[in-house]
This record gives structure tokens, sequence and C-alpha cells, in this order.
């Protein structure tokens, strides 16, 4: 499994996000969440929690953040690598059971590219309007469709896999995204499509791994075969052949929706 030491998913998420998720991440908190310092805030669908801490760092010692994941593993390791930040906590939960479901007692439920996971999206908002405090934010970013690099690899590289695959996503438009949203009593004050300034990969094997580690390990790397590799990579030659797996040349690839809404 390419060029990691430890070949968990957990572990490979963590490694291949850093030039994916993380990036586009961090600029959507500089530009659109902007915390204060001693916010309390819930990141929803954490992960491998580096942004969970990144926000631990911005709302400082009077704030607290709480990062929920489903994935057990990924859970466990943002525990094990960052129980060190005192005013960060991690627990296994979803958007419908998270700590201080219904208390009206955050600031900001943040979510970045977890969403599109989520099934039942009324129920999502409902649950975060009652959890947050008046006056209180959520700021998510999401993907309302697959992107053309994800659904083609699973397509190409992994036809056995491929309907399991896009199965799990449960990406909606975005004006549903906003109905919802207005549905559960929240005031939007932002809604946009954005383009990804992330998604960088040094190489095919990274990329599989990040393929293999976004999907939880349904993307198989054992079935991709040399020819179902070169027919999938040929559409991201450049005119001289070499390989561009830098996505953010590719604008079509990577358009996402960023929300911001109160509750007032
Ligand atoms: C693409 S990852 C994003 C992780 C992290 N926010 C980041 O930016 O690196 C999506 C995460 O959503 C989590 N997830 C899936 N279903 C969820 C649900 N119902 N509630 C909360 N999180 C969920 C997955 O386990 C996964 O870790």
């Amino acid at each position: 499994m390419g060029d990691s030491s430890n070949n968990s998913e957990a572990a490979g998420y963590k490694e291949a996000s850093r030039s994916a998720q993380k990036v586009d991440g961090e600029d959507f908190i500089q530009t659109d969440v902007r915390p204060k310092a001693g916010d309390v805030i819930l990141d929803l669908g954490c992960g491998t929690g580096e942004l969970s801490a990144y926000l631990a760092e911005l709302v400082g010692p009077e704030g607290k953040v709480i990062g929920v994941d489903p994935d057990k593993e990924r859970i466990q390791l943002a525990m094990e690598t960052l129980s060190q930040i005192e005013n960060l906590s991690f627990v296994e939960g979803s958007a419908s059971s998270f700590p201080g479901i219904g208390s009206g007692s955050y600031n900001i439920i943040f979510s970045n590219f977890a969403l599109h996971w989520m099934t039942n999206k009324q129920e999502v908002f409902n649950n975060m309007f009652e959890s947050l405090k008046t006056g209180g934010k959520i700021a998510f970013q999401y993907a309302f469709c697959i992107p053309p690099f994800m659904f083609n690899a699973y397509k190409e590289m992994n036809p056995e896999n491929a309907e399991r695959i896009c199965q799990k996503f449960q990406c909606e438009s975005k004006s549903k995204i906003d109905n919802y949203c207005k549905s559960a009593g929240f005031r939007i004050t932002k809604s946009f499509e954005n383009y990804c300034k992330g998604v960088v990969f040094g190489n095919v094997d990274r990329l599989l791994k990040w393929h293999w580690s976004t999907t939880h390990g349904l993307f198989d790397p054992s079935l991709v075969t040399e020819e179902r590799l070169q027919r999938y990579l040929a559409a991201y030659r450049r005119n001289d052949g070499t390989l561009c797996l830098d996505f953010r040349e590719k604008e079509d690839e990577l358009h996402v929706c960023r929300l911001i809404a109160f509750k007032q």
C-alpha cells in the first residue's frame, strides 16, 4: 500500500488529507468560519482531527473544541496523536448522536467535507439548530456531487465496487441543502460554490491510497490492474504525456459548496 509505514485506513486518511481536505478546511476556517477566542465548537465528521486541532488553537484556552466522527479508528488515532491539546477532545458519534445534542450550548458547529456522508439531512440541521446557542452558527463545506476524478476512479479502476462506493455518498444540491437549513430555522448569510485549493497528489501511489482511505477501504487498490490504471490516468495527462495529479488545474473537478447560517 504505497509509501506509508502505517497501513491502517485511518493513518492513510491522516496522511492523504494533508494535501487535500486539510488545505481547503484551513482556508474555509480562515476566510468564512473565523472563530473567536472562547468559542465552543463542535467539529462534526472530524476524521483524524487535524482541523479540530487547528480550531482549538484559534479559540484558545478559554474556548473548547469537540471532534465527533463515527469512524472508531479515526477517532482513536485523533485521540492518540492530539491528546496533548487541553481544550480539545474527541468522541465517537455522528450527526444524530453527539455530545451536547439539543443543549443549545455551542457557538459554532463546523463540518468539513462530511455533510455528503450524512443521511437524513433535515434531521441533521434540526439537531444542529437545537444544539447551538442563540446567535451561534453552522459552518459547512461539502460536496454536492461526486467529483469526476473520484467517480471515474471507482468506475475505471474498481468496477466491481463502484456501485457500492457511490451509494455511500449522500450528495444533494445546494438548493436542497439551503432548504433543509432554512426549514430548521437558520438564517443563511453565505451559501456559495467554491473551487478547492487542495487535492494535489505527489504520485500515483498516493492518489490510490487517498481513494482507498477516503472510501473507508471500499476502494480496493489490489483490483487496480496496470490496464485499468492507465485507462484512468489517460484523462490526467498533459499534451506532452506527463501526468498531472494536481487537480487544482482542473476547475470542473473540484467544485464544492460553503454554507454559513445563524440561529437568531
Ligand atoms: C472526507 S472525511 C472529512 C474529515 C475531516 N472533516 C477533514 O476535513 O479531514 C468525512 C468524515 O465524515 C465522517 N462521517 C460519515 N458519516 C457521518 C455522520 N453521519 N455524522 C458525522 N460524521 C460522519 C466520516 O467518518 C469521515 O471521517
